[in-house]
């Protein structure tokens, strides 16, 4: 019997993408799942275990926040201590979060071969934690799977040592399963069915804007100026950051916690536009034929702009928002744009087909 394939992921969204990693590689052989515990909160974690129908994780760090460092180095920490007390013949790590570094550190540390899901996305912000997190795990793994053609070239270049291959996109995987199951929009908590879809589905949660005194205002400024009223679901550090930062929100802009996987997938199909600075809920936009405002200054998903599915505006920029809502409110052919560059749904069977095959155990030292 091979030993097993261990599992890691950590925050929202990388449990969302590990249900269905998780069913493709236990389809291949023994697999482990590993939940570091860096998003803790119900509406950030459990909620997606359940809504998902997924088994509780193998095992479970128990992690929580703290200092990049604090929390980078407790999950190093903590997976290396799996990885010394558990056999693996393989790691695999999804995106870009300290998750996925801190345990591709751990288990290049201890020559266990990698496997980086959605790798080679590039940001020209270097120093973006996202961005640390993805070129260090790069560099250290065995497989990269790229979600597109463009990505997987841009890694060939710069990683000819790795094996690398385009799969397509795990969350597409995960968006065609669920979607579905997905509710009315009228079942989520602060939605108005007398809207009739005319709303902006909001989202906001990264350091560079949230944390950052005057971007989050004037984002939330623009915010009260849509033309059409917005559901907030605010991250903990955004509802974290609007009350200490003192920001009120308008009338027409109304806050709730964040929802779960499903909800989000029923008011991003409902809303008739997205506002946001996630990378899943681009995609997510694009794959259901919902325009997006992008709240940054790059995008690393840039086919959704480029099939003009997305607009770009940098939170320095906030006062244009409204006006692009606006815009892309009243867009010409919205959701007409091919929806095929992130694969076909399949990114995690050819992934488990490509990892399921192989036995290979840790590397050995090459002296
Ligand atoms: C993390 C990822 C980001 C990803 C996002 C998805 C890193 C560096 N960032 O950002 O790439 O897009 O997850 O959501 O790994 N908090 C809670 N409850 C929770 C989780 C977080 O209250 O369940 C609060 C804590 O105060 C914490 C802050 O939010 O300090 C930030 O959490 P953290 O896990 O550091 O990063 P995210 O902003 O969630």
């Amino acid at each position: 019997m091979m030993d097993p394939v261990a599992l890691f992921f950590g925050t929202r969204p990388q449990v969302i993408k590990a249900s269905v990693l998780r069913d493709a590689l236990a389809a291949t052989g023994p697999v482990v799942a590993i939940d570091t515990g860096q998003h803790y909160d119900y509406s950030m974690q459990q909620v997606h275990y359940d809504q998902l129908g997924v088994r509780a994780p193998d095992a479970f760090l128990g992690i929580g926040s703290g200092s990049h460092a604090e929390q980078t180095a407790a999950i190093l920490t903590a997976s290396e201590g799996w990885l010394r007390d558990h056999p693996a013949r393989i790691a695999v790590v999804i995106g870009d979060t300290n998750t996925t570094m801190a345990c591709a550190l751990a288990a290049a540390k201890r020559r266990i071969p990698i496997a980086h899901v959605e790798a080679g996305l590039r940001a020209a912000d270097r120093l973006m934690a996202e961005e640390i997190n993805r070129r260090v795990t790069d560099a250290v793994a065995h497989w990269l799977f790229a979600p597109c053609a463009r990505v997987a070239d841009v890694l060939r270049q710069a990683h000819p040592e790795a094996v690398v291959q385009n799969v397509g996109d795990v969350a597409h995987d995960v968006l065609l399963k669920a979607l579905p199951q997905a509710p009315p929009p009228e079942s989520v908590a602060g939605y108005d069915s007398s809207w009739h879809g005319q709303f902006v589905y909001a989202t906001l949660h990264r350091a560079e804007l949230v944390d950052s005194p005057g971007r989050l205002r004037g984002v939330v400024e623009s915010l009260n100026r849509s033309p059409l009223p917005v559901l907030l679901a605010a991250h903990p550090r955004t509802a974290g950051a609007l009350e200490r930062q003192g920001i009120t929100l308008g009338p027409t802009v109304r806050r709730i916690a964040p929802v779960g996987y499903l909800e989000s997938l029923a008011l991003t199909q409902a809303a008739a536009v997205v506002v946001t600075d996630s990378g899943g809920l681009q995609r997510e936009a694009y794959w259901l034929g919902r325009p997006c405002v992008t709240v940054r200054g790059e995008t690393e998903w840039a086919e959704t702009v480029e099939l003009g599915a997305n607009c770009l505006v940098a939170p320095e920029h906030a006062d244009e928002l409204a006006a692009a809502i606006s815009a892309a409110a009243s867009q010409d052919g919205a959701g007409t744009w091919d929806r095929g560059a992130y694969g076909d749904g399949g990114a995690a069977r050819r992934i488990a087909a490509v990892l399921g095959t192989t036995s290979q155990g840790p590397f050995k030292a090459s002296r």
